[in-house]
């Protein structure tokens, strides 16, 4: 148990694997957890035996933030969530195709008004960056945007950060290990049941909304979801909790992932400017002057090298969502019992150093021809069965959030390099960084125009 108590968990879980190897498992009161640090054996589990190890472990306290296990996230296994996530991804993959690229570039236009509008001062970006992510979400699911200010916003964030924090918390989780404990009284699972019930109203508002409205927007997922779940009803399956379920599920796994990785980019780039300037003068040459298009990544491998290093480095979800084994099976060998909780470490697998040279050190360079990183054992996005579900939504938002930004604005620390960024980072759920400034210097082009 106290393995699990750690500030940098992913850290002391990759350090613990230089000891134990790429598999070990930790004994946690009644459960037994399996932690895989290497990208070879979580190949083997998450992608070559999927149908082994889809599964989630069930807990009273997951149960009670997830609507009963009916969210993609922390469903289990089972013909409701397959026929969910199917449904979900098909009404996805539809609006991407329409309207994804869109979406996305009117947010990072949007994103360089705020930065320009800055007007060289020196300022934490973070809210920002969640304002952009958010947005493309609630625009994707229901066409709707929030200004940076708005209560609406704040209140939905506030809401859904509360939650994943406090189900974090040893509080939370001893209900789950010590089941008498729940008898007791206990304040901050109180909190934690007022913060769902403020979560289920605004969703239920915002979809109840969508539904009155006269003019419904046909491209947004909530229609498709909601067109989906009449073609199941003869099934009894899906219903309009799941709509609402996915609808959470989408805002929470969408909004922080995105708004961390960006806050780690411009930290990264801060620190190594000559980087910076390169995927500037590749902008320059290859789009000559233009706005890129999500098409031009192929031409763009500096650009690539560098997202591709930020997604190594700082694996925004760092330790995936455990899974549990919902039969026997084995691991590299080893015997794994079924309801064995296994732990996907993406962070120590990508800082493994038998696959990767210098491993902790900011090298975009290593993703370019003859730079020898390896893109099969880059796997941020998890794999097989419970791949992250908004991977090309993710990818096409940072391949144009960054490139955007990168073509206007050069990100330099406030004074001098003193004022660097920390880049250790804070672990929970997702591995964010510490809060930083930076000033956004636009390229001469804009200060002529
Ligand atoms: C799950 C990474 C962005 C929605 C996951 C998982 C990872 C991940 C590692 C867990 C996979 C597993 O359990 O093995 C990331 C990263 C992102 C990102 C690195 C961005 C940089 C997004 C976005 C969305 C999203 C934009 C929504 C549009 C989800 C959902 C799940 C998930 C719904 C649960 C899937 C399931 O349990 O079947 N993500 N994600 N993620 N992600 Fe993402």
């Amino acid at each position: 148990m106290m393995e699990l108590m750690h500030d940098h968990l992913p850290i002391h879980l990759t350090n613990l694997a230089q000891r134990y190897g790429s598999i070990y498992r930790l004994q946690c009161g009644n459960t037994t957890m399996v932690v895989l640090n290497s990208s070879e054996v979580i190949r083997e589990a998450l992608v070559k035996k999927w149908s082994d190890f889809a599964g989630r472990p069930i807990s009273y306290t997951g149960n009670i933030v997830s609507g009963g296990g009916r969210n993609i996230s922390l469903g289990d296994f089972n013909e409701e969530w397959r026929a969910h996530r199917r449904l979900v991804h098909s009404a996805l993959q539809r609006c991407c195709q329409k309207s994804l690229h869109d979406v996305i570039e009117r947010q990072a236009m949007h994103l360089r008004k705020v930065l320009m509008d800055y007007r060289d001062s020196a300022v934490d970006l973070s809210e920002d960056f969640t304002v952009a992510a958010s947005n493309v979400i609630t625009t994707l699911a229901f066409g709707k945007e929030y200004d940076k200010g708005s209560s609406e916003l704040q209140q939905l964030h506030s809401c859904l950060n509360e939650i994943v924090a406090l189900w974090g918390s040893s509080w939370i989780s001893a209900l789950d290990s010590l089941p008498l404990l729940r008898k007791l009284p206990n304040p901050v699972f109180d909190r934690l049941l007022k913060e769902v019930s403020r979560r289920d109203e605004i969703i239920r508002g915002h979809l109840n909304n969508y539904k009155s409205q006269d003019q419904k927007n046909e491209d947004a997922i909530t229609e498709s979801l909601l067109q989906g779940i009449k073609k199941h009803e003869h099934e009894g399956l899906l219903t309009d909790v799941h709509v609402h379920m996915a609808t959470v599920d989408l805002i929470i796994g969408g909004t922080e992932t995105t708004a961390a990785w960006l806050n780690w980019t411009v930290a990264f780039l801060m620190h190594r400017p000559e980087v910076q300037t390169r995927v500037y003068e590749e902008l320059c040459t290859v789009l000559e002057g233009r706005y890129p298009k999500y098409s031009d990544r192929h031409r763009l491998p500096v650009l690539c090298s560098l997202i591709s290093e930020v997604l190594r480095l700082r694996p925004v979800a760092p330790l995936a969502v455990p899974h549990r084994a919902i039969r026997d099976s084995s691991i590299a060998g080893y015997f794994i019992p079924k309801n064995t909780v296994i732990i996907p470490n993406l962070f120590g697998a990508h800082h493994d150093p038998a696959v990767w040279s210098d491993p902790y050190s900011f090298k975009p360079e290593r993703f370019l021809e003859g730079g020898g990183g390896s893109t099969r054992a880059l796997i941020p996005f998890g794999g097989g069965a419970r791949l992250c579900l908004g991977e090309s939504v993710a990818k096409m938002e940072l391949f144009l959030f960054t490139a955007y930004l990168l073509r206007d604005f050069q990100f330099v620390p406030a004074e001098s390099r003193a004022s660097l960024p920390d880049l250790r980072g804070v672990a929970s759920v997702v591995l964010k960084i510490k809060s930083y400034k930076v000033v956004a210097r636009p390229r001469p082009r804009d200060t002529v125009a």
